[in-house]
């Protein structure tokens, strides 16, 4: 067994700490050699990177760690950078979900027009880390969760089609754990079948190891009570969170054939969604006042205390799947994991050019799919619409295109008509000066 160099590329994010502490509790499965934070803000950086290296000092001092604002340090002699960054912090993201709002228009992280805009913000920083990888650490692999992932992957598979970078969401595994939780037995053994694309996507089956299906008990209970379980240790566990449980019956009640990513309530509620969103105080507001004060006073109590001793940080659980994604990749453990991958047939009757979320066996070589075969008309109805929206973005940004990017919005399923599009556009056009290439 070897022992790994990993670069987490968004030092200073909420989920740096929660990653770290679930990689020091799994070094006998996957042991670190050197461990280094990157980020483009030093100020935001410094905190967490302060606090992780008493906490590291203390707990794994055989571990080489530091923190960085330059690339060349950061990305030397890596074999994995695990990448997490939000392209215009949080104050962007306010922004992403309170623009579409005064125009009666979802405002979301990811979905519709707020995560268009984030798209268009991500691309950039996302191809440069790419780079500065292959460029000091050209055998690395890129384990990639920043949002919006759909048009991250898109953008890669477009402008970098051969570099070694694997997308992925924590979503469809959260809910699987939610799932295992509901039919009283352990994630791992669930058999499961899925296909969609980012945020986008339903189970087909899930059978337990001995092949029984699953699916009958589960949609009994999503029936009346969506994903909504009684657990309090994960991330998803505030009162919005649960709401969003909730109403996977709604969603599920669309099509009683399958189970659906929570995401989908964004498209096929968009009305109740935006009935029950405060447009003062969003989503970024609860994130700015619940995990990002957590996050940061536990940093900075660790460094006034000089210690980790008594310290708040908790371990991601839900980061287990990036561990588990990394150890397929470096010890070949075949596991099947669901990605963020070029369709290229695996859903037969679906564009060979998007890319698809759907399981695969991960192993030394990368990835292999899983056909999902053919889909139903109205789920591939729903993903036509929205790869178009994805495919879109990447283009208005290569291209520098303000027509096409209107185009995206006006498809979304999320916005009424083209006219509401280009005033929401117009007004996220003169906030994202700064990041946006210029459109013409
Ligand atoms: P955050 O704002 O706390 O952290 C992001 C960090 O990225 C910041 O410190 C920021 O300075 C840094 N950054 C921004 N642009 C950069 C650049 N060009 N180069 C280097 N660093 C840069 O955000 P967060 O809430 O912790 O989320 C981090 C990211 O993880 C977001 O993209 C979020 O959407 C994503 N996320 C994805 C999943 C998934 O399922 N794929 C799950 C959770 C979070
Ligand atoms: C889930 C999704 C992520 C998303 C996150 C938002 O985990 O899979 O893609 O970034 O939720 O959570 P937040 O608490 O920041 O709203
Ligand atoms: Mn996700």
């Amino acid at each position: 067994m070897r022992d790994f160099s990993i670069t987490i590329a968004g030092g200073g994010s909420t989920y740096t700490p929660g990653i770290i502490m679930m990689l020091l509790n799994h070094q006998d499965i996957f042991p670190i050699r050197k461990l280094c934070l990157y980020d483009n803000d030093e100020e935001r950086q410094a905190v967490i990177g302060e606090a992780c290296e008493i906490l590291l000092k203390e707990r794994a001092p055989q571990i080489e760690f530091e923190y960085t604002i330059d690339p060349v340090t950061a990305f030397t002699d890596i074999d994995f950078v695990m990448a997490h960054i939000r392209v215009g912090k949080y104050a962007m993201r306010e922004l992403d979900e309170k623009i579409p709002m005064k125009y009666g228009v979802v405002g979301q992280e990811t979905c519709g027009p707020g995560g268009i805009a984030y798209g268009m913000r991500s691309i950039g920083g996302i191809i440069e880390i790419l780079d500065y990888m292959e460029k000091y650490s050209p055998n690395a692999w890129m384990l990639n969760y920043s949002n919006p992932a759909a048009i991250v992957a898109e953008a890669t598979r477009r402008l970098r089609p051969d570099s070694k970078i694997i997308n992925i969401c924590d979503m469809p595994l959260g809910i699987m754990v939610r799932m295992a939780k509901i039919l009283g037995v352990d994630e791992k053994d669930l058999d499961i079948r899925y296909y969609g694309l980012n945020h986008f996507g339903w189970w087909t089956q899930i059978k337990d190891k001995e092949g029984n299906d699953l699916m009958p008990a589960l949609k009994e209970y999503v029936k009346e009570n969506g994903y909504d379980i009684s657990i309090t240790e994960d991330q998803h566990e505030d009162e919005s969170w649960r709401e969003t449980f909730r109403k996977v019956r709604d969603v599920y009640a669309v099509d009683p054939e399958t189970l659906p990513n929570t995401y989908l309530k964004y498209y096929l509620y968009p009305d109740y969604v935006v009935e029950h969103t405060d447009p003062k105080y969003t989503r970024a507001n609860q994130v700015m006042d619940g995990r990002e004060k957590e996050v940061f006073s536990a940093a900075k109590e660790i460094i006034e205390a000089g210690t980790a001793k008594d310290c708040k940080f908790m371990e991601d659980d839900h980061a287990l799947y990036i561990v588990d994604l990394a150890r397929a990749l470096a010890f070949n453990t075949k596991e099947k994991m669901l990605l963020i991958v070029p369709n290229e047939g695996a859903i037969e009757n679906f564009d060979p050019t998007a890319m698809v979320e759907i399981p695969c066996i991960v192993g030394k070589d990368g990835f292999e799919k899983i056909n999902q075969g053919r889909i139903p008309q109205f789920q591939k109805g729903l993903m036509e619409q929205q790869v178009s929206v994805e495919k879109l973005v990447v283009e208005a940004w290569i291209e520098g295109s303000y027509q096409k990017l209107w185009q995206a919005l006006t498809l979304s399923k999320t916005v009424p008509s083209a006219k509401v599009a280009k005033q929401i556009l117009d007004e996220l056009i003169a906030v994202n000066k700064d990041y946006w290439p210029e459109l013409k």
